[in-house]
């Protein structure tokens, strides 16, 4: 991180696909285990995020106690959570409960200008449907909020607008919906990156001159499985799978926006910079250092 301009930084966590109330009337469903699992692995990581984007299916059914459970879980996260809706999700029960989160239109989106970047946070629900959805009058918000900043932009959304290779879970290529925001995204060339949710896999694809990211779910994962799938046929493959909850790191540098991948799997640590590793890291260092000075 040295002379990297830290003033200038922004190190954004994404947890997405927490589906909270798949089991209705256990506060100690799986769900909730694994979310608890991230927010304490969240809480160990330094430097400390600005903060949190849950981007989606924050609750299995939309259901009114599941979103006052989230509300004391991000009440009590030292770290800011902005959320955001998915398809699992209710606008009217979540306002009811966050009634904080700003909006337009009855849509939960909104604009978060933190430092060097402007965030928006979109809403690609449809009530009723499973994939993603975005009409005109989302498609002409997110153009003005584009056009009208000079910083560079991220975008959050739960549905990734783009075949994704998981055949059961994405999109058809010809989707209008996705088709719309591509064209506003490419068309203004300042989004740095579009992050995104609902797959519950880790994905990374080049896209309207800029990249979608997806990070996992901090429920259980889907199956990486690329093949197709026949409707007709119920072949026995895997679709749901135990993968460790996970969460997203995305830094930006002052330049660019890296985004990293963490598991809350209860991982053991299995070397530490202690001073039998100095040498080894001490070498590196001065290796770089070294690379620069001949340059
Ligand atoms: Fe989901
Ligand atoms: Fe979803």
């Amino acid at each position: 991180m040295r002379g990297d301009g830290r003033s200038q930084s922004l190190l954004i966590a994404q947890i997405t696909d927490l589906h909270i109330g798949f089991e209705p009337g256990n506060p100690d469903e799986f769900n909730r285990r694994r979310l608890d699992a991230v927010f304490a692995e969240l809480a160990t990581v330094q430097p400390r995020p600005d903060f949190i984007v849950a981007s989606g299916d924050l609750t299995e059914n939309g259901d009114l106690v599941d979103y006052l459970t989230l509300k004391a879980i991000f009440d009590a996260s030292p770290v800011p959570v902005l959320p955001m809706m998915g398809n699992h999700d209710l606008r009217e029960t979540f306002w009811e409960v966050f009634p904080e989160v700003p909006g337009h239109d009855g849509f939960v989106e909104y604009v978060v200008d933190k430092g060097p970047l402007r965030i928006l946070l979109l809403d690609t629900l449809e009530v009723g449907r499973h994939g993603g959805a975005f009409c005109d009058i989302r498609a002409r918000w997110l153009d003005e909020r584009l056009a009208e900043t000079d910083k560079p932009v991220v975008v959050f959304l739960h549905h990734p607008p783009v075949q994704t290779g998981i055949d059961w879970m994405t999109i058809n290529a010809a989707e209008p919906w996705a088709a719309k925001i591509e064209a506003v995204i490419a068309r203004h060339g300042n989004v740095v990156a579009v992050l995104a949710g609902h797959i519950h896999r880790s994905i990374n694809v080049a896209w309207a001159g800029t990249r979608i990211s997806v990070c996992p779910s901090t429920a259980p994962q889907v199956a990486l499985d690329l093949r197709e799938i026949d409707p007709a046929n119920p072949d026995g493959r895997p679709l749901i799978v135990s993968e460790p909850p996970a969460y997203a790191l995305h830094l930006w540098n002052g330049q660019t926006l890296l985004s990293h991948l963490g598991l809350a799997d209860g991982h053991a640590v299995l070397a530490s910079y202690t001073p039998q590793l100095q040498p080894m890291v001490e070498g590196m260092l001065v290796e770089r250092e070294a690379a620069v000075a001949v340059s």
